[in-house]
């Protein structure tokens, strides 16, 4: 067996692994990227779109005598990414070493191709030099967070922070939900570190709820600038029947953007569950609808589309702010055909907006 540097000596896994892993199983796994370094080979399991379920292939590596695999937390930097996972791998007798590192390094060149479109990806998305504040470290604000760090973008270190008012309560409830990667800050530092702010908090059904949700941002001043993306429903109370604002000519986003006029408020997120805001979901693909943007798109658009894509859904932009209206709606329907005790249909929670068609995914045309 090889010797491993001492740094390996202590990991918390060592297994023994097959040979067959390199013949037949890594095509099938093109998130995984391989990096030989000397007598070590590195294996590397990426965020992308690709994604693999890691305890599984870890498990499935387990069937050799000829390998052995011992993990161990990534150092440094890289350890911000939790979702990365760092393996290295030794061979128990040098003659399948030697064959299984001839592999090892052609399959390295092979997967350092496949790794190219994600870099290339990471390189020119509008989120590379963005930070985002996600506000409410709830379901969805969690989920959303963990989806951005895991998107093949995130490659570069795209920030991501939880805006939180009660900071050690959220991250107490983060860790034991097993999302305890995520960074949380009080809601003002992390406005202020931002670029893009989504708002995940419970939705305010009048318009001196939503005032209260601006007031405990900071006010118009503080997101001076700043891209919304407002993923709340403005529904009323359960005993009320969980209702958006039928009563009102405007939707909670519409209000939103009036009472921050220096933001660029954008509806996202809301009408889908948040069940399919996790990646890796399954194969299919799941469009989400957005609208917003007032005054022309100046480039926010892309970021916002961006956002949703790096979640992992196909971006639909529907029109300005003014269709948060129908948005909402949408939700209610999915909503109330989701919750047993509330009249509408049962169909349950997975059920999705689509669209059809030759869509133009022009992202950059002014908005009408
Ligand atoms: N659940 C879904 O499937 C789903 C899907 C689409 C959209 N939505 C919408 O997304 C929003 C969040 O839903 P959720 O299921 O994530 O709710 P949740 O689990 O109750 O999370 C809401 C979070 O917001 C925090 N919060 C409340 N007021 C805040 C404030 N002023 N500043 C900072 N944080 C605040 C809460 O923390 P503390 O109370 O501890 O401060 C909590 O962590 C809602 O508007 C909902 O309609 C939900």
């Amino acid at each position: 067996m090889m010797v491993l540097p001492d740094s390996f000596r202590h990991a918390d896994v060592c297994a023994p692994i097959g040979y067959d892993f390199w013949r037949f199983h890594i095509f099938d796994c093109l998130a995984v990227k391989l990096l030989l370094l000397s007598d070590m080979i590195f294996l590397f399991s990426l965020p992308s779109s690709l994604w693999i379920d890691e305890e599984q292939f870890i498990e499935n590596l387990r069937c050799s005598p000829n390998i052995a695999v011992q993990r161990k937390p990534l150092p440094s930097k890289a350890s911000r990414k939790k979702d990365i996972q760092i393996c290295s791998l030794s061979h128990k007798s040098m003659a399948t070493a030697n064959q299984a590192r001839h592999h090892a390094i052609i399959f390295s060149l092979l997967l350092g191709v496949s790794f190219l479109p994600n870099l290339a990806m990471a390189l020119s998305s509008p989120l590379s030099t963005k930070s985002i504040a996600i506000i409410g470290g709830g379901n969805v604000g969690s989920t959303i967070a963990i989806s951005i760090l895991q998107a093949p973008q995130a490659m570069l270190p795209v920030k991501v922070l939880i805006g939180a008012r009660n900071v050690d309560g959220t991250r107490a409830k983060l860790q034991e939900n097993g999302k305890g990667q995520l960074t949380v800050s009080p809601v003002d530092d992390a406005i202020r570190e931002c670029d893009v702010l989504i708002l995940t908090v419970p939705g305010g059904h009048d318009d001196d709820d939503i005032a209260a949700i601006v007031a405990s941002l900071g006010g118009d001043e503080a997101v001076r600038d700043k891209i919304i993306i407002d993923a709340t429903n403005p529904l009323s109370s359960f005993a009320d029947g969980l209702q958006v604002r039928w009563g009102s000519t405007k939707s909670g986003g519409e209000v939103l953007q009036d009472c921050v006029p220096s933001a660029r408020v954008y509806k996202a997120f809301n009408t889908l569950g948040v069940e399919l805001m996790v990646r890796p979901r399954s194969e299919r693909n799941v469009d989400m609808l957005y609208c917003g943007g007032a005054g022309g798109d100046d480039g926010a658009r892309a970021v916002v589309h961006a956002v949703i894509a790096a979640v992992g859904f196909t971006p639909r932009y529907v029109g300005p702010i003014r269709y948060a209206r129908n948005l909402e709606a949408m939700a209610e329907l999915w909503i109330h055909a989701a919750i047993p005790s509330l009249p509408g249909a049962q169909l349950g929670r997975d059920w999705s907006f689509g669209m059809n068609g030759n869509l133009a995914t022009d992202t950059t045309k002014e908005d009408s």
